[in-house]
């Protein structure tokens, strides 16, 4: 009988026990998988001998399986916007983005980006995000069907922007309305998809949008919200003068019922104590953004404060704020962030920020994230001898931390050897 897939190698994902996160690790393991899932995952001695007759063994040979990354937060319409040169938010907002975002009123080139960003994010070794597309209806539907042929696990919604934008890229209150529901009752829970509605951020909805966008959630509970909060000074200070009658940024988002555990707000930098308060008993999930924070000089995020009030993050691209697509960059930033603040980030920490924790502030951590039994096949293979350098560095480490943390500093696309997608083998390098 050969009705499983069986995998050796060196094997790593998160898990969490009564004391925490934990690295599971089995330098010398199997994966056995049948069909789109995982089977079980463990020590190859043990399980050989359960499940050789099942099928022939495919072994990777200095190589670390893990599961597929998860970029909590990113924009597929910004693929060309990355690496835009020198500007902070609100003027790379008007000078970049928004001027490449109203080229996604053209189908097929929004078809032809969304093609390329997964091709992107794959060869990456993402194998799931949550995205905005741009302000089209037409920029979601090309997008979830590209990732639909695909068969890959993708969070998306179409922004919302009533205000404060070129007025080709403006919707109003009831076409975003209207065109959002309609995306949620073709996409949301389609195979893989899931639908999240997606205020690009206060500056650019007036409060009849934001209602609006309120309205979806209450409809649709089970849909995710994604949006900005507390990136830049700047963006702070318009909200203010824009929403005065608010305590602060996220008292914006919260009176008008946009808080809650299916929210997640990118950046987070700039939390003042009472908003810190309210996001922790709303609740409220955070997308932190390293490479894009420093690329676009944003600041330097408090990922202990976050912790310290109990609010679950993760870690995110922001591509194209963000200027690259690997998540081994991410990581490598958020260390550098972590440092600038006086402390470390562990490095099993940071590839659970990446992985499981990115599941679970995206609620899918029941169909991936890590290797538990029955959830979905995602997983990518790293080549240890990817890199000269890389290989060397290897000799030294000691143990699995030591091994993650030289993947995250030195690590890019060249480590991504091969990624399966429920199972199937989606790209070879
Ligand atoms: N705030 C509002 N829109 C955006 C965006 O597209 N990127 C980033 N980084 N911040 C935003
Ligand atoms: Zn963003």
């Amino acid at each position: 009988m050969t009705n499983h897939s069986l995998y050796r190698g060196s094997i790593f994902h998160c898990i969490e026990t009564s004391s925490g996160v934990e690295p599971a690790y089995h330098e010398d393991g199997l994966m056995v998988i049948k069909g789109e899932r995982i089977v079980e995952v463990g020590g190859y001695a043990e399980l050989s001998a359960r499940y050789s007759s099942e099928g022939s063994i495919v072994h990777f040979k200095d190589s670390l399986i893990m599961p597929g990354f998860i970029d909590s937060h990113i924009h597929y319409p910004q693929y060309k916007v990355i690496s835009s040169y020198g500007s902070s938010l609100l003027e790379w907002l008007n000078k970049y983005t928004f001027v490449e975002e109203q080229k996604f009123s053209d189908s097929e080139y929004a078809a032809k980006i969304a093609e390329l960003f997964l091709d992107e994010l794959i060869k990456n070794g993402t194998t799931t995000a949550m995205t905005f597309c741009a302000s089209y209806k037409q920029s979601v539907d090309v997008f979830f069907s590209a990732a639909e042929k695909r068969n890959m696990r993708m969070i998306a919604g179409k922004v919302m922007m009533d205000r404060n934008a070129p007025a080709g890229l403006c919707d109003d209150i009831d076409s975003s309305y209207a065109d959002s529901k309609s995306l949620i009752e073709k996409w949301h829970n389609k195979g893989r998809l899931s639908y999240a509605v997606t205020p690009r951020f206060a500056p650019t909805s007036t409060e009849g949008q934001l209602i609006q966008a309120a309205k979806l959630l209450t409809e649709h509970p089970d849909v995710l919200l994604q949006t900005h909060l507390n990136e830049n000074s700047e963006e702070i200070a318009w909200v203010k003068e824009l929403y005065p009658e608010f305590n602060n940024y996220f008292d914006v988002y919260d009176k008008l019922g946009l808080s809650g555990p299916s929210s997640v707000f990118g950046h987070c930098i700039y939390n003042t104590v009472d908003e810190y308060k309210r996001m922790a008993e709303t609740s409220s999930k955070v997308a932190l953004c390293p490479t894009s924070n420093l690329f676009l000089g944003s600041g330097l995020f408090a990922l202990n404060e976050l912790e310290s009030y109990g609010i679950d993050v993760a870690l995110a691209s922001d591509v194209g704020g963000g200027d690259s697509f690997s998540m081994f960059d991410v990581m490598n930033q958020a260390y550098k962030v972590c440092r600038l603040n006086g402390y470390n980030l562990d490095p099993v920490k940071a590839f659970y920020l990446t992985t499981l924790a990115a599941a679970k502030v995206l609620g899918v951590d029941d169909s991936i994230g890590n290797f538990e039994s029955n959830k979905e096949a995602d997983f990518i293979v790293l080549d240890l001898n990817a890199t000269e350098l890389i290989r060397q560095k290897m000799q030294t480490a000691t143990d699995i931390s030591d091994l993650l943390f030289c993947l995250m500093m030195l690590g890019d696309d060249r480590l991504v050897d091969e990624v399966y997608i429920l199972g199937q083998c989606a790209y070879k390098k």
